[in-house]
């Protein structure tokens, strides 16, 4: 396993797998950069050591400007991994990409089933804390945390940066095996900024007329109610956007592809740690060859 270094600042959080409510959930560092232990939480640690198989340990933010939102764990990646856990079966042996990924934390539970996870967003700095937080759950994933790849993809740029000099590129192999074989993708909590969306729809456009086979792309969102001057009420004007995006998508007909959307129940089990609010969501997009 790679070797994992911590910033004092650093914040860790353990998320539950199948056990909620067993333990504490963040792990604060100390001025080493270690996890900073009770002596409580030592004898908690050594009678729960058995159960370590079951935490995710993330590294994280808690809280960031705008730019860096990435670098926290946002609900919607939790009801996201919810899902995935519930659909086992769905993501068993399959080829996943996830667009926005943040810390991983998503792609790691899309590869305790999948057989590989391209896990993308920007920046070489939020990408090294993923690559980190894939190797501290390596033990987790189906594949020992081989089958996760780290990879930037920029919804603002065209083309996958295939540049070996550049950290994160994609090999020529990647872009093979990624259009060859991916058949899901993900996407949570990217509907923040109405550009931003405009251009994770285009990007979602863009791949799924590369890909090979079908494939079905689901996406998390959170529908914020903020009270807006303009308007003088509340409304939820980056979820409105993320909506007409969908419809906009669905209309589209252009003789290669179809795309359907569908909302998801969201009544399926909650085996991770986080307040499931009725504003989160969450949709597929099955994606088709038109006829
Ligand atoms: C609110 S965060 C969600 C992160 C993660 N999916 C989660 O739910 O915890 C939005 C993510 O979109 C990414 N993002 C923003 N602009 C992007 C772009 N142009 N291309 C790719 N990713 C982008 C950010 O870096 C960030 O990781």
């Amino acid at each position: 396993m790679d070797e994992v270094t911590f910033k004092s600042d650093t914040v860790l959080s353990d998320v539950h797998l199948y056990t909620p409510n067993q333990r504490h959930l963040m792990v604060r560092l100390n001025s080493m950069g270690q996890p900073a232990q009770e002596e409580e939480d030592v004898l908690e640690d050594n009678a729960q050591e058995s159960s370590t198989h079951n935490i995710i340990k993330i590294e994280h933010t808690m809280a960031t400007p705008l730019e860096d939102v990435g670098k926290q764990v946002w609900r919607g990646a939790l009801f996201l991994a919810d899902y995935i856990l519930f659909q086992r079966d769905l993501f068993q042996g399959r080829t996943v990409l996830e667009l926005g990924a943040g810390t991983g934390f998503t792609s790691i539970i899309a590869a305790t089933v999948a057989q590989t996870v391209y896990c993308t967003d920007v920046g070489a700095d939020l990408l090294a804390t993923c690559q980190r937080n894939i190797a501290l759950n390596s033990h987790l994933t189906a594949s020992g945390g081989s089958g996760v790849k780290v990879r930037e993809l920029d919804w603002l740029k065209e083309d996958l940066c295939t540049d070996p000099e550049v950290p994160f590129s994609w090999s020529e192999e990647d872009v093979f095996d990624l259009y060859g074989h991916t058949t899901i993708l993900l996407a949570a909590e990217v509907f923040y900024d109405d550009d931003l969306t405009d251009a994770l729809f285009k990007t979602l456009f863009r791949l799924t007329h590369k890909l090979k086979n079908a494939c079905t792309a689901i996406l998390s969102v959170e529908k914020r109610l903020n009270f807006t001057l303009s308007h003088l009420d509340i409304t939820c004007e980056a979820y409105d956007h993320f909506r007409a995006c969908l419809q906009q998508l669905e209309q589209l007909r252009d003789g290669q592809l179809r795309f359907a959307v569908e909302p998801v129940e969201a009544s399926f089990p909650q085996r991770l740690e986080y307040e499931r609010i009725r504003q989160l969501e969450l949709w597929k997009i099955f994606v088709e060859p038109g006829t």
